[in-house]
């Protein structure tokens, strides 16, 4: 489905400058569940952003279906961020002074009514529609945020740190969910985290030190989010 080949990015010049992706290769199966671990300052979320058309290699290709996202510019790179992407942040980036449906209407396929609706209830919010964020808890706050990357019909989910502002428990119904999307609907989910047992859950993690992908490892049988525990 998606195909980074060699894909190099670096930030700032002379002494400044940060190689934060060197030389990446990687593909991603249609309806993998991908885990990325790796330390702080490696290129996780350089690469995320890569693989989401949110920015753009010095050199390298990104390709989606085998079509280079960059190499029609940027309407082809905007035509693909909305359409097939979907992002999942640490920080659950709802606005604030929209109702959890208002927020999961804004990027809703505008043909499929109850779309947003429907995206709410997958995620089990059905009862918190009109609900502002700042009246629901975080890991309700990121469930509408999943809803609103699901409402969209992204095929593809980039999750950054989704737990990462979580406790225990909520992060882990939080990854159920995540799994849920994987597995029951299909879609392929990358999920950028610190916590290695994630990993378990994931058909492969890849692992990251200074812009490199050092290590990666498939796992035949993965584990249910449910039967992880860190
Ligand atoms: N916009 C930017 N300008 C300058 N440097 C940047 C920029 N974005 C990232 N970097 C640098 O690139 C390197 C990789 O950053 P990145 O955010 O991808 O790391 P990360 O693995 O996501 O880390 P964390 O776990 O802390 O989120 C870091 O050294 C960072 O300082
Ligand atoms: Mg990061």
């Amino acid at each position: 489905m998606l195909d980074i080949q060699g894909v190099c990015k670096a930030y700032g010049s002379g002494q400044a400058r940060v190689e934060a992706l060197a030389n990446v290769d990687l593909s991603v199966g249609d309806g993998e569940l991908l885990a990325i671990l790796g330390s702080s300052g490696s290129g996780k979320t350089t690469l995320l952003n890569m693989m989401g058309g949110m920015d753009r290699p010095d050199s390298g290709r990104v390709l989606y279906e085998g079509r280079d996202i960059h190499a029609e510019g940027d309407r082809s790179m905007t035509r693909y961020r909305r359409e097939v992407v979907g992002f999942v942040f640490q920080s659950f980036n709802l606005i604030g002074e929209l109702t959890a449906l208002e927020n999961v209407r804004l990027t809703a396929d505008k043909a499929r009514p109850r779309s947003a609706e429907q995206a709410l209830e997958l995620v089990g919010l059905q009862d918190k529609c009109d609900s502002y964020p700042s009246q629901l808890s975080g890991g309700q706050q990121q469930r509408v945020s999943i809803a609103r990357a699901l409402a969209k019909r992204s095929r593809l989910l980039l999750c950054d740190e989704p737990t990462g502002a979580l406790d225990y428990e909520t992060g882990r119904q939080t990854l159920s969910i995540l799994e849920g999307v994987a597995r029951e609907l299909g879609k392929t989910v990358v999920i950028v985290t610190h916590t290695q047992e994630v990993g378990r859950m994931a058909d492969r993690t890849v692992w990251m030190r200074n812009g490199r992908i050092t290590r990666t490892e498939s796992n035949p049988s993965p584990l249910s989010a449910r039967d992880i525990s860190w």
